[in-house]
């Protein structure tokens, strides 16, 4: 697949969603360096430094939107999990696309849809995994438990080598997923689940919705029962 590295940027997706025009379907856009990166709910994501992964990917699926474009952070969030594995580690996901190891976040997975007018254009899909980091980088990181790949593998990796598998495991079945959507990982997904029957209090835009988690459904949406009342959240964070 084509590859463009940048030296210095101020945000790989950002990169991506400016010149979305000129980037082709499945271009990988990479960083050595990433001065604004971008995270969910207009979060930031902290550079910690040369040897770790930013990484965007262009998506242009269709001429119009499809459902299944929105599962597709959980489908790396599983590519991710696939790929840690090989390095030894038991990863896990908390819903809906957050990869820790340990119950220490190592990635962050954000996708951004690109429109001109009400014409969909494509998608951004960017993840930052924390590959080479020491105990005092993460403090950089305050408001969450974060880990780094080195850290919990006891050896450094190579960037590089990380990078060329992520991308072979996720257009592995990438048209495949497109094509069936989330319930083609979902058991996949769910193996790797951390929250099932737990009770849980999701971040919900500006309300807070708690409850116990039944499962995560064919769409990939989580459920909640509260109280006798089914509750399906599409979107959120698991707090
Ligand atoms: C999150 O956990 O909130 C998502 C973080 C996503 C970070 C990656 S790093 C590469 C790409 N470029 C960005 O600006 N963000 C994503």
């Amino acid at each position: 697949m084509p590859r463009l590295h940048l030296e210095h940027v101020d945000s790989t997706n950002h990169y991506c969603k400016e010149n979305l025009n000129n980037l082709c379907d499945k271009m990988v856009v990479t960083a050595k360096n990433q001065t604004a990166g971008r995270g969910r709910f207009a979060r930031n994501w902290v550079d910690l430094g040369e040897g770790n992964l930013f990484l965007s990917i262009v998506l242009k699926p269709a001429n119009r939107f499809q459902p299944v474009y929105s599962n597709l952070t959980q489908y790396l969030s599983v590519v991710l999990c696939h790929v840690l594995e090989k390095y030894g580690m038991q990863p896990e996901i908390k819903w809906p696309n957050d990869v820790l190891i340990e119950g220490k976040k190592i990635a962050g997975i954000l996708s951004e849809t690109v429109m001109q007018g009400n014409d969909f254009r494509g998608l951004v899909l960017g993840i930052g995994v924390n590959l080479r980091a020491n105990s005092e980088d993460l403090t950089k990181i305050p408001d969450k438990v974060v880990t780094a790949l080195n850290i919990e593998h006891g050896e450094n990796v190579d960037c590089e080598i990380f990078l060329k598998c992520l991308l072979e495991e996720f257009f592995l079945c990438y048209d495949e997923f497109i094509e069936n959507g989330f319930s083609f990982i979902r058991s996949d997904y769910l193996g790797y689940a951390n929250f099932i029957n737990k009770e849980v209090c999701v971040q919900v835009l500006n309300e807070t919705k708690s409850g116990i988690v039944k499962t995560v459904d064919d769409d990939g949406a989580l459920l909640l029962e509260k109280d006798d009342q089914e509750l399906v959240l599409t979107i959120g964070d698991i707090l």
